[in-house]
């Protein structure tokens, strides 16, 4: 048993940024940082609509989510080649061994780039070869989510399954991201039965902008084992009581919410009370590059900003975060086993 009244606050910061942890919500688009995307718009003859790399960092001042996906889709428009996805995910893996995390599942956007004659093919050889290495140099265990871009239509979604079915070995399920409001989730029904038959986990992104009925939708027309966000629920007292009862993690992203204006600051972020609630949520980073942090910069941020989370919390956080992956339940247990040591040293 750990003794969490003996860590005091203090001693917060260095055990979130040492613990072992899980990261389940990263979109690697969203990784891309602006001086890599420079440097891959000059590798590959590419024009980009802003001079330098600090006007590009001046224009990341979102009012909403779409106004954010507006500029990230311009970003990924640097992404041609296998080497160039490559980069980007090994650039993002390095910093995340770092981080002290054990375990990724990193959302993918396919549709971004075979809308602009990328092969589907390139784009997953790239991510996947980086996934390996990682496991290889830094014993992390990268696996990868296919998300379909719910601005689209499902057939595009179901043509785009289809077109990674030679890799089906190389990525492990499929999420459903992008322009959440006026896009439901049951608009997306056929293609998540597809990879259910299929054998993949299924994940969606519902109640970041989007009501709470969008949350009970991804649940009951697609099947999803987590959601991603979820904030929203907390207006819907049924549905946290379904959240809580089934055990469903939310992959919560803080400095993504503050940046899209779903927060006004971190001080108010409502993960204190999704937390009490007695929900299985987890931090993670969305998009690192463009929201201002990695995880463990969300992890530090939020403690700082938020009085009511000490380390009961951050055990929890910790903990939903590896168990809520789909690793394997031997080498969930091992993860687990590692964060109580690192927990109790610091009580001892
Ligand atoms: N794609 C990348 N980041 C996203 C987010 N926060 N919400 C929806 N789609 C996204
Ligand atoms: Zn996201």
């Amino acid at each position: 048993m750990i003794d969490f009244d003996r860590i005091s606050r203090d001693r917060l910061p260095a055990l979130l940024r040492t613990a072992p942890k899980a990261e389940l919500h990263i979109h690697i688009e969203g990784s891309l940082e602006p001086e890599l995307i420079f440097r891959l718009a000059q590798r590959n003859g590419v024009a980009l609509a802003y001079p330098s790399v600090q006007a590009l960092r001046q224009a990341y001042a979102f009012t909403d989510l779409q106004s954010f996906l507006d500029i990230y889709y311009a970003g990924a428009s640097v992404l041609l080649h296998e080497e160039d996805f490559f980069d980007m995910a090994w650039a993002y893996l390095e910093k995340a061994a770092a981080d002290g995390i054990v375990r990724t599942e990193i959302f993918f956007d396919p549709q971004t780039h075979t809308a602009r004659g990328v092969d589907i093919g390139v784009v997953i050889r790239g991510l996947h070869h980086a996934c390996q290495r990682a496991h290889q140099e830094f014993g992390l265990s990268a696996e990868l989510i296919l998300c379909f871009l719910r601005h689209l239509s499902e057939e595009d979604a179901l043509a785009t399954l289809e077109a990674a079915l030679p890799y089906r070995h190389q990525f492990i399920g499929v999420g459903l991201d992008s322009s959440e409001r006026g896009h439901p989730p049951e608009k997306f029904t056929q293609v998540f039965q597809r990879a259910a038959a299929l054998g993949l986990h299924r994940v969606a992104h519902a109640g970041e902008e989007g009501p709470p009925a969008y949350i009970s939708g991804a649940l009951d027309a697609l099947g999803v084992e987590r959601i991603d966000h979820g904030v929203r629920c907390l207006e819907d007292a049924a549905l946290v009581q379904r959240l809580v009862r089934e055990r469903v993690a939310l992959t919560v992203c803080p400095l993504s919410n503050v940046k899209l204006c779903v927060f006004p600051t971190l001080a108010e972020h409502n993960l204190p009370r999704l937390l009490d609630a007695g929900l299985v949520a987890m931090v993670n980073s969305d998009d690192p590059a463009y929201f201002g942090g990695y995880l463990n910069d969300n992890l530090l941020q939020t403690f700082d900003a938020l009085a009511q989370l000490g380390a009961r919390q951050a055990y929890a956080l910790l903990r939903n975060s590896l168990e809520a992956s789909f690793a394997s339940t031997g080498q969930k247990a091992q993860w687990v086993a590692a964060l109580d040591r690192s927990f109790a040293d610091v009580a001892a």
